[in-house]
């Protein structure tokens, strides 16, 4: 698998916007920053307030160190998303682009999608979240970076919305609005699961008439309980959508059934300098990232898949004594013990 990078344009604008919008983040400061949330992001989550983006030392230390994490997860889950939607001509391709990021936090998700490849012209891009001094700097934020990446094409048109997710996605059904892209990148594992009636309510605001019925993709930490709960919202729904990615078949999941696999993606990355640093000094892995993500359409059979689903699979464990783990048409195989390892998400065609 190729590394998966950020543009150096990503990286001028965090830097230029770090320096004007936090000249007292001093690279001591957000060190400490990062430590205090990275503890917080995963021990101690009780101790995060729930507005803590709209506090300047956390946001500084989240753009310099998790969001551009964030770009990456969502930029490795957008490739291969488009890569395996376009297969089955099931990438948007409006004339306007419609896309909404719920939960944007400063707009990773958004940011990957910019750089995912041709966009249309025209971009209309709503994000959604109720923190407002995050969604006020991802505004900001997306602007810049749409401008960097598309000299000559016009700005696109960014509104947002100060709401937590459920009013909002109640209001926006009711109003009939209308996306071809609903993102969710880190923020279903801040709400309480079951998340399938939260996602049912984002599936319903995407666009019927478009070729698949629009697209949603999921993105959350490759941790046991997030992985899982994802994976049972995609059964409960499996029946009316249609998966791209990360799975190859139509069914169920094979991992819910057992207590020690669940399903994430590993892919190399290269982490900007700052990031390395304090990955290192956190003892966190600081050459790749992971992820588990969902791929769907709102509509079921919305295209044949684009390999056959008995010739197609997805490895789903490390490399294990009795073979790797590979999950083919909805049920576990083995490879061959003497096969070389590979890794997790990666895919396989026989
Ligand atoms: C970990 S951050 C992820 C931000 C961004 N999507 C990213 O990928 O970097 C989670 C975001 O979800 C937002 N959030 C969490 N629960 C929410 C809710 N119920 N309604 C609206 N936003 C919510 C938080 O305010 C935060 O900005």
């Amino acid at each position: 698998m190729t590394p998966v990078a950020l543009p150096q344009a990503y990286l001028d604008v965090t830097s230029a916007f770090m320096n004007e919008r936090f000249p007292q983040a001093t690279p001591k400061k957000v060190a400490g920053d990062v430590q205090r949330m990275s503890d917080a992001f995963t021990a101690d989550r009780e101790e995060l307030p729930g507005s803590y983006l709209n506090h300047p030392p956390s946001r500084s230390a989240y753009l310099a160190f998790f969001h551009p994490q964030q770009v990456l997860r969502a930029l490795s889950a957008i490739q291969e998303t488009r890569r395996r939607a376009e297969l089955r001509g099931l990438w948007p391709k409006p004339d306007v682009l419609r896309v909404v990021d719920l939960g944007a936090g400063l707009g990773a998700m958004t940011w990957a999608l910019l750089a995912s490849g041709d966009l249309p012209e025209q971009i209309e891009i709503t994000l959604v979240d109720h923190q407002k001094s995050a969604l006020s700097d991802a505004r900001d934020l997306v602007l810049r970076v749409a401008a960097a990446l598309r000299p000559g094409s016009p700005p696109p048109r960014v509104r947002t919305a100060v709401s937590q997710l459920q009013p909002w996605l109640d209001k926006a059904a009711a109003e009939g609005w209308r996306y071809d892209i609903a993102l969710l990148g880190g923020v279903l594992n801040e709400i309480k699961p079951p998340w399938a009636p939260m996602i049912q309510c984002v599936l319903a605001i995407l666009d019927g008439p478009a070729p698949g019925g629009g697209l949603m993709l999921i993105v959350e930490p490759a941790l046991p309980p997030f992985a899982r709960s994802l994976v049972e919202a995609r059964d409960e729904l499996v029946g009316s959508t249609t998966t791209i990615a990360p799975c190859t078949h139509a069914r169920t999941c094979p991992l819910l059934r057992l207590r020690k696999d669940w399903c994430f993606t590993v892919r190399p990355a290269r982490l900007p300098p700052f990031v390395i640093e304090q990955a290192r000094r956190l003892g966190h892995q600081n050459e790749e990232v992971r992820y588990a993500f969902w791929a769907a359409t709102p509509r079921a059979g919305a295209a044949l898949p684009e390999h056959p689903e008995d010739r197609h699979g997805r490895i789903v464990s490390d490399p294990v004594p009795g073979g790797q783990v590979l999950c083919v048409a909805g049920e576990r195989e083995r490879r061959d013990e003497r096969a070389p390892g590979l890794r997790r998400g990666a895919l396989l065609r026989r």
